[in-house]
């Protein structure tokens, strides 16, 4: 779990081209459904491309304290054992999610309609998240939650014995909230419903229909209403994982920034709903391209091939376009700052219950490297500076989130001056072969 050893200082270095192949691993947000829905089915699911990361590993356990088998074979092949809809034991123990509120989200979905207790808790990033979002709705189904003040972990829930189905409108753009009343409508009797204004990624829906739910969405004027008919038998299911868009961010940005690069990304899912970045990279005139485009596994895939970009401009990026990139905006905003004029990000207040509050984080370390950037509530601006032009120099605080290290370990490759980052060690949580993939495509990022 990260956050909880001593801190791994970190510089990235003025890279020369970065050129390659760039194998980034699974995606996190599958990972974490393949394990949750195949210890929910009756019977063995087999996982390939699975994302070893911290986050999916600590999911992997809670479902192994929840009574499911879970086996790890080598090279990203997981089978899960499942205990059925309903069939989640009690843990003796407390569960720790470490750094993820995704793993945390939804598995308090999918045990509140189970009859047990379970207490759960997390690295000191998560333990300051908002869990109210998750408690309100699994409160309606008759589960009760107790946690600390501001709804925050530790916090236990009390299954509902005689959960009922719920109708349910989404009040903030989130997928895990989304989820984690799916997830709990699994073991309601009847049909819970779901509505979402905004659309949010919808892994969890195509991963329950795979898994034989009955489940349906149609856009109405009120949104996406999504029904499930609760108390399905899930069968289990083969799941190949697709490579994740948003790893797949930090060397298709790097190589847009870095001059003289060509970096192929092979096998990246393009679901709309999460491809938001690279239509942003595209409009301001990044050299990005969809290659060998296709469809695996009823997901668009396509391999990206990011080039150089000396002429990037800033743009206005479209608030409805938020959701289907929204952990991208800290990568996006290092971008912006080699681009030439302003780019505005609004709609965005989400990014500030993040693993952190990522205007805050993204925003203080942009200013210390010599970047103007203006923030309010639910929206920041990012003045660029233009290619070659970015002073950099600075050491940025991660804090505990993996995507700020990240992104200024990407920033530091092309400013005049090293970035450094507090600790590196977060990005064990969601691309634990971040430093090596990068050195070899010709990054030079160094300890301390
Ligand atoms: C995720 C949903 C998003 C995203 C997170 C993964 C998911 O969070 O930021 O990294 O897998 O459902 P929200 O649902 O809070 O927007």
């Amino acid at each position: 779990m990260s956050g909880h050893g001593t801190p791994t200082p970190m510089t990235s270095h003025k890279s020369g081209p970065l050129s390659g192949t760039a194998e980034v691993p699974g995606d996190k947000s599958i990972s974490h459904r393949s394990l949750i829905l195949g210890a929910m089915a009756v019977g063995e699911t087999r996982i390939s491309g699975l994302l070893e990361g911290e986050d999916v590993l600590d999911t992997a356990k809670a479902m192994r304290a929840f009574g499911a088998e879970v086996t790890d074979h080598g090279n990203g092949e997981w089978r899960v054992y499942g205990v059925g809809v309903g069939g989640f034991a009690e843990p003796e123990n407390v569960i720790d999610c470490g750094n993820s509120g995704t793993g945390v989200r939804l598995i308090m979905g999918a045990m509140a309609t189970c009859p047990i207790t379970a207490t759960f808790t997390g690295d000191a990033s998560l333990n300051k998240r908002p869990m109210a979002r998750v408690t309100d709705p699994l409160a309606l189904f008759g589960a009760q939650a107790v946690g600390r003040s501001g709804g925050r972990l530790p916090m236990t829930i009390v299954g509902a014995a005689d959960p009922v189905p719920v109708h349910y409108v989404v009040p903030v753009p989130s997928a895990q909230v989304k989820s984690a009343v799916l997830l709990a409508g699994l073991n309601a009797p009847g049909k819970t419903v779901v509505i979402e204004h905004e659309a949010t990624r919808d892994h969890t829906e195509r991963m329950l229909a795979g898994f034989g739910a009955e489940i349906s969405s149609e856009q109405t004027n009120e949104g996406r209403v999504i029904t499930l008919t609760g108390q399905p038998e899930l069968r289990p299911q083969t799941i190949a994982v697709p490579r994740d868009p948003s790893s797949a961010a930090f060397p298709v940005c790097a190589a847009i920034i870095t001059p003289g690069s060509d970096v192929l990304v092979p096998n990246i899912g393009l679901n709309p709903t999460r491809a938001g970045l690279f239509t942003t990279l595209r409009e301001m005139g990044a050299d990005l391209n969809y290659e060998n485009e296709r469809e695996e596994g009823g997901e668009p895939v396509a391999d990206l091939r990011a080039r150089f970009s000396p002429d990037l401009k800033g743009i206005e990026v479209p608030p409805e376009r938020a959701a289907s990139m929204i952990d991208e905006y800290p990568v996006l905003s290092v971008v912006a700052s080699f681009a030439k004029g302003q780019t505005v990000m609004r709609g965005v207040k989400e990014l500030r219950v993040k693993e952190s509050d990522r205007i805050e984080a993204m925003a203080s370390g942009l200013r210390a490297g010599g970047v103007e950037v203006e923030d309010g509530p639910d929206w920041w601006i990012v003045h660029g500076r233009g290619h070659g032009n970015v002073p950099g120099g600075q050491v940025c605080a991660s804090h505990l989130d993996h995507r700020i290290a990240m992104s200024f370990m990407v920033m530091g490759m092309a400013t005049q001056a090293p970035v450094s980052v507090d600790d590196g060690s977060p990005i064990a949580t969601s691309f634990p072969i971040f430093e090596p993939l990068m050195s070899s495509l010709g990054a030079d990022i160094r300890q301390g």
